[in-house]
């Protein structure tokens, strides 16, 4: 791939340190900022409150991962704040297409999410409406889990799909991604990486930010 970008998960980061703990990746691409509402998924992160005051603060553009129901609703408000991307998902919306129209008038980059057992099938005719689609790799709701290899196949038919229309559609994982693993979500066709605890667990995230973009790009 040409373009690869590395996207490190402050849910892995120290949440009273957020500060320090974001300056640390100030050589990552993006940063990204999972929203929990303790409904759509079984754990609770934080609301816009949070990501405006890591928006003021954070030394590259946030990549806002919305794990809630009804994003229809609350989806705008995270473009408006200044998020570089929001990204809602697909089992949640009511309306996907119109969320998405909206996010990009208010100028984010529109993102669609599935969980590993949600078919992409049906994104392939909406790639146009999308700037970026995040095929999760762990079941959503928590960092430290272990990739799931059976979500590949799908990624692979999205990949080629997105080829074959001439899309420029960025393709996200997250959840489990690492030294070990990245390499085989890169051969499927993503060309953005979420990490948390391969990041911000590490001695020095910036070696760690390194390593991982030499990695997908073998
Ligand atoms: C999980 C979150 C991920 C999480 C990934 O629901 O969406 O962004 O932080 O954590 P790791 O990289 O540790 O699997
Ligand atoms: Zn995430």
């Amino acid at each position: 791939q040409v373009g690869i970008r590395i996207n490190p998960s402050i849910l892995a980061a120290d949440f009273v340190n957020m500060q320090a703990e974001l300056a640390r990746i100030a050589t990552a691409d993006f940063v990204h900022v999972d929203v929990m509402d303790n409904h759509f998924v079984p754990n609770l992160t934080f609301g816009s409150q949070m990501v405006e005051r890591i928006q003021a603060t954070s030394p590259v553009p946030l990549d806002v991962h919305l794990m809630i129901t009804n994003p229809d609703r609350w989806a705008p408000g995270y473009a408006e704040l200044g998020a570089a991307s929001v990204t809602f998902h697909l089992e949640a919306a009511k309306e996907p297409v119109a969320l998405a129209r909206r996010l990009r008038e208010i100028g984010a980059r529109a993102g669609v999410a599935v969980k590993p057992a949600t078919p992409v099938d049906g994104l392939f005719d909406l790639l146009d409406d999308f700037d970026q689609i995040l095929v999760m790799t762990v079941e959503p709701g928590f960092g430290g889990q272990s990739f799931m290899p059976e979500t590949m196949p799908k990624l692979r038919r999205l990949a080629d799909e997105a080829r074959r229309r001439g899309s420029s559609v960025w393709l996200q994982v997250d959840g489990g991604i690492g030294e070990s693993t990245i390499a085989q979500a890169a051969e499927a066709g993503a060309d953005t990486f979420v990490a948390g605890s391969a990041v911000f667990g590490a001695d020095d995230p910036a070696n760690a930010i390194t390593g991982l973009r030499a990695s997908a790009r073998t």
